[in-house]
């Protein structure tokens, strides 16, 4: 429920200039993978989505509202964003119970503790994980761990979520099993989503219930070729270079 903007955004890391002139349009409600190779930045974009890295340049709007104008030093904090990240590292709490991490959030929010209970059994449920309510992180699998980290995220029913990789320690089974869910909780609250992976089957496979409205944005390094979709794109050859092109795939069911 919430339309982003980037527009002609650089990111340096140092003297490392790791975004380049990105620009980007998230559509109200879309669900939108980034895919590209390691080291591109698709991290690196949400952090900036989010508000924990300043870009150098550019701006950034949310439904409207600018958050970011690099040229004006104005970088909103991540708090009025509204908006969630799953972090690839998962970034939960260690001394703090499943229960404790997700309900963190939701006690800064105020929220009765009825509502609080109501959203950590639904996040948990959809995450299919209930039973480790009472647990610690130190006591669960990695793969448990990233579900508490998404169900966290899914719990503040942010109006923006994005997910870096977030079901990467997952096996098999699993991974369809969240990738549905996922498609589902996006369907049934029309969350803009996006969703950073750099498995090309999975973004491709994910988003088939609205597959005529998605867009890719592709990122490619020198030594990475786009090998399942031609992009129609001037810049494919330039190394580190955000392509811009976009195009609506017929994707598998
Ligand atoms: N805090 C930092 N300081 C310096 N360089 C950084 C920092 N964070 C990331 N980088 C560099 O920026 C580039 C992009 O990193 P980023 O984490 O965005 O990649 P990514 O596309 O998410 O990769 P992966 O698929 O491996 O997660 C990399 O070359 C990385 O080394
Ligand atoms: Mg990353």
């Amino acid at each position: 429920m919430s339309k982003i903007e980037l527009k002609h955004i650089d990111k340096f890391y140092g003297k490392n200039h790791i975004l380049k002139d990105v620009n980007l349009t998230i559509e109200d409600g879309d669900f939108m993978t980034l895919l590209g190779p390691s080291g591109c930045g698709k991290t690196t974009t949400l952090r900036v989505v989010s508000g924990l890295e300043k870009p150098q340049n550019g701006t950034i709007h949310m439904d409207g509202k600018e958050i970011v104008n690099a040229a004006e030093a104005h970088f909103a904090p991540p708090s009025e964003r509204d908006l969630n990240l799953v972090f690839q590292s998962y970034a939960l709490w260690p001394h703090m119970t499943v229960r404790e991490n997700i309900a963190f959030g939701l006690n800064i929010q105020k929220l009765p503790k009825d509502e609080v209970d109501r959203r950590i059994k639904d996040a948990l449920g959809r995450m299919q994980i209930g039973q480790y309510v009472d647990r610690y992180p130190s006591e669960l699998s990695g793969g448990q761990q990233q579900r508490v980290a998404i169900a966290r995220a899914i719990a503040s029913e942010p109006h923006l979520l994005l997910m870096d990789e977030p079901l990467s320690n997952l096996d098999a089974k699993l991974r369809v099993d969240m990738r549905s869910e996922l498609k589902r909780l996006h369907t049934e609250t029309g969350t803009t989503m996006i969703y950073v992976t750099h498995d090309q089957v999975e973004a491709r496979s994910r988003f088939s219930a609205k597959a005529s409205s998605f867009r890719w944005h592709l990122r490619w390094s020198c030594t990475t070729t786009p090998q399942t979709c031609t992009l129609r794109t001037s810049s494919a050859t330039r190394a580190s270079t955000l392509l811009t092109a976009r195009q609506r795939f017929p994707l598998p069911v």
